[in-house]
């Protein structure tokens, strides 16, 4: 098995998106520019959502025109339609590599808070912006949310978790992150979902998103590596949470996963001194 684990920076966006301040663009553009110094292949820097939703995201298209782009460095940003993706291709800039990002749920009260729409909808929605994305030769990544538990559903069956993965699999191949959203999941019930869903996606195509409330996220991402993932989601100080799942916390830090993974023999190409400078810059922002 690879010894390479690849970090998914998720801080300017999943972490300032559930900033109740105002963050001044030239100061996530100041984090998402050390953050490309540091290794990191993968940083999210964005939304291209509803600015009533998710007010934080609303100066995504400034961000990009603004961030110094570092090659082998590729940009995500979140895109739920096609409204969306009209919005990231008014805004991206020539010759940087992005990858967009789409979203459903593996539960229908979440899709319902975070989407308006049932699943079935959100797949609907998104089906164009993967075709689009293609077609433009940009890269795409799924995120699944609520893999262990939903704030409005409760717990949420291993099942529902693959039938969702295989939902986004028919629209195209991606990698697929795996949402623990509220931070309720435990090694018993992350290992039970990722026993569902790699029954449908090898392990290398899966990573894990892992929120921190109830302090599990570390023993999650022990688990997920026993059973062979390969990438995992992090945000720079523990930044984050989500505004549509009430108790999402921090996702995981990103520093304490480094800490983690190197601790275990992986490499992970991160240069940990510049993701503690980081870390220190992202919590003076809150
Ligand atoms: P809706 O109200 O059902 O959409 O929202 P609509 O199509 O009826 O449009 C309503 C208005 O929004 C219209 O404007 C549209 O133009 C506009 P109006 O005519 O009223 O002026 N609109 C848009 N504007 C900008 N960009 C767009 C866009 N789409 C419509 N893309 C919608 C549907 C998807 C827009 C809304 O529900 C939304 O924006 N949701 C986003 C929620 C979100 O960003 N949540 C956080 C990210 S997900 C997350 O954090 C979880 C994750 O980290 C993994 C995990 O932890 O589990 C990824
Ligand atoms: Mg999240």
């Amino acid at each position: 098995m690879s010894a390479f684990v690849r970090i998914h920076e998720v801080g300017p966006r999943d972490g300032l998106q559930n900033e109740s301040a105002v963050i001044p663009v030239a100061d996530k553009v100041a984090l998402i520019d050390l953050l490309s110094t540091s290794g990191l292949r993968d940083i999210e820097v964005g939304s291209f959502v509803s600015p009533k939703w998710v007010p934080q995201m609303a100066d995504t298209d400034r961000v990009l025109a603004e961030l110094t782009p570092v090659k082998n460095v590729r940009y995500g940003v979140l895109v739920p339609n096609m409204r969306g993706w009209e919005g990231f291709v008014a805004a991206r800039v020539p010759d940087v590599t992005y990858e967009v990002a789409v979203f459903i749920s593996a539960s229908e009260g979440f899709s319902q808070s975070n989407l308006n729409c049932s699943i079935a909808e959100s797949v609907a929605r998104l089906t164009p912006v993967v075709q689009a994305a293609k077609d433009a030769g940009v890269g795409v990544r799924g995120y699944i949310s609520c893999v262990t538990d939903c704030p409005f559903d409760g717990p949420v069956a291993p099942n529902a978790v693959a039938r969702a993965a295989e939902l986004l699999l028919a629209v195209a191949p991606m990698q697929l992150s795996l949402g623990d959203t509220i931070g309720k999941g435990t090694p018993e019930t992350v290992g039970a979902m990722l026993k569902a869903v790699i029954d449908v996606a090898p392990a290398a195509q899966l990573a894990g998103h892992f929120h921190d409330t109830g302090g599990q996220a570390l023993a999650n991402i022990e688990v997920s590596l026993e059973m062979g993932l390969r990438a995992f989601d992090s945000a720079v100080g523990g930044l984050g949470g989500c505004p549509y799942a009430p108790g999402a916390p921090g996702n995981v830090a990103t520093e304490a996963v480094l800490d983690l993974v190197h601790g275990l023999g992986f490499e992970t190409g991160v240069d940990r001194d510049v993701i503690a400078k980081a870390a220190e810059m992202a919590r003076g922002m809150r």
